[in-house]
């Protein structure tokens, strides 16, 4: 599911001019919400470059994550971090993976935000630990207690992330399905509905539509998907003026 923790972003998502002016789309979330693999799929959709700052960071200390924490401390890791976040920063646009710390820094976060758009991968502690419970690369989660360690760290940076453009909550959701909700926010298709999938795959499973002049597509959508003969229209008395002109629509397809 996403939702849009800003207030403005809707509006600015129909206004095709303001993502010309956007470089980079920054992935931010907990180590395992799936930055990486959503970033490598969404960068070919959009044909740009993927920066993936972990992976940078090794080649510029030609070392593993791992190895630098152990050998350098943490402290040294997030310089490293926001020397490369501050290097891509200037690159061409591109989608962004960062760590999932490098929100910690505040200066890293105001440039990522003078450069690009925020998206937090959001993902509960137990889709989190499913993921990571085997992982040897995560220098953070060598505790007595990882579970323990995850859930405090992401307890600790949660309010961080939420301060993103968007927000997209992805424990229903594949890597393709977050890269296709994320390719149609950065590059709006004019007359196609952005769409959300919702509880996808389960029996109560259903689909957010989001366009502006949404109610011609909802017509022929409805039309085209379940071949209706009656609907009933749902809607709050102060939407009255966006549900009509989709009633009319329908009505004028003899529903
Ligand atoms: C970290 C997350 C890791 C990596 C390092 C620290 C963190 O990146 O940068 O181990 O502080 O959460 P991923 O989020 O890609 O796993």
């Amino acid at each position: 599911m996403l939702r849009y923790a800003t207030a403005g972003v809707l509006t600015r998502l129909c206004s095709s001019s303001i993502f010309q002016s956007v470089k980079h789309l920054y992935l931010i979330g907990s180590m395992g919400s799936g930055k990486t693999t959503v970033g490598r799929l969404l960068a070919e959709r959009l044909g740009l470059p993927l920066y993936d700052v972990d992976a940078l960071v090794e080649q510029a200390a030609g070392a593993t994550i791992s190895e630098i924490f152990e050998r350098f401390g943490e402290a040294r890791f997030r310089e490293l971090e926001s020397a490369t976040l501050e290097e891509v920063a200037c690159r061409p646009a591109g989608v962004v993976a960062t760590g999932g710390g490098a929100v910690l820094c505040e200066r890293n976060r105001a440039r990522m935000r003078q450069t690009g758009w925020l998206v937090y991968l959001k993902a509960s502690l137990e889709t989190l630990w499913g993921r990571l419970r085997r992982s040897a690369n995560r220098p953070l989660l060598r505790t007595a207690t990882p579970r323990e360690t995850l859930k405090s760290i992401l307890e600790a940076r949660e309010p961080l992330y939420e301060e993103a453009d968007w927000v997209v909550e992805v424990d229903t959701l594949t890597p393709a399905q977050v890269a296709n909700i994320l390719q149609r926010v950065y590059h709006p298709v004019p007359d196609t509905p952005l769409t959300i999938p919702v509880l996808a795959g389960q029996p109560h499973g259903y689909e957010v539509k989001i366009a502006p002049e949404l109610s011609m597509h909802a017509a022929t959508c409805l039309l085209e998907q379940i071949h209706p003969t009656r609907v009933a229209l749902l809607t709050h008395r102060r939407l009255l003026r966006w549900a009509e002109p989709l009633r009319d629509a329908l009505a004028r397809r003899g529903v």
